[in-house]
């Protein structure tokens, strides 16, 4: 495994983490148990550390590595991944506008795009790990593989910084 694959599947790790709290908290919600600044804290983790940060880093180093190398950016795998990524910043804009509003609906709404962005999350690792990333290390090679993990640190300090931690954190994952 390379260097800049290897980074990736580390965080999808700790994204799966943030993934089941969620999964638990929705199951709380169904018992009128509502931790509000739990979920407020797990989108915001959704969207520095899942999206920003790692989505970021799939999309601007990774996915462009390989279609240097011939993959195709408008169909196939990573067109694939890319759809899944603006599926996912939807749900994840719904859950956030949900916590916003009052009342049993927006419970219910919340509820609704938690589940199905838990579902498309896990799946779209799952394709990632055993599918694309092996792609990637057949086409991007040891050196290579360097140049986009410095690349990505680069990105992280001048983008995310700090926030990347305070978001795992607070979720102590
Ligand atoms: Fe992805
Ligand atoms: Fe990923």
């Amino acid at each position: 495994m390379g260097l800049a694959t290897k980074d990736l599947i580390q965080e999808h790790e700790v994204i799966r983490k943030a993934l089941n709290i969620l999964s638990n908290a929705v199951n709380q919600i169904d018992k009128q148990n509502i931790n509000r600044d739990l979920l407020l804290d797990l989108v915001e983790f959704f969207k520095i550390f899942a999206d920003k940060c790692h989505h970021g880093k799939e999309e601007q180093y990774l996915f462009e590595a390989m279609v240097s190398k011939g993959f195709s950016k408008e169909s196939g795998p990573i067109a694939v991944m890319l759809s899944e990524h603006t599926l996912g910043r939807s749900f994840v804009r719904n859950m956030a506008e949900a916590l916003r509003e009052e009342g049993d609906s927006s419970i219910n709404k919340f509820k609704e795009n938690a589940l199905q962005y838990i579902d498309l999350l896990n799946q779209h690792i799952d394709k990632e790990n055993n599918i694309l990333f092996v792609m990637a290390d057949r086409v991007i090679m040891d050196e290579e593989q360097e140049e986009l993990y410095k690349q990505y640190v680069k990105f992280e300090n001048e983008n995310i910084g700090e926030q990347k931690i305070d978001v795992k954190n607070k979720l102590n994952i």
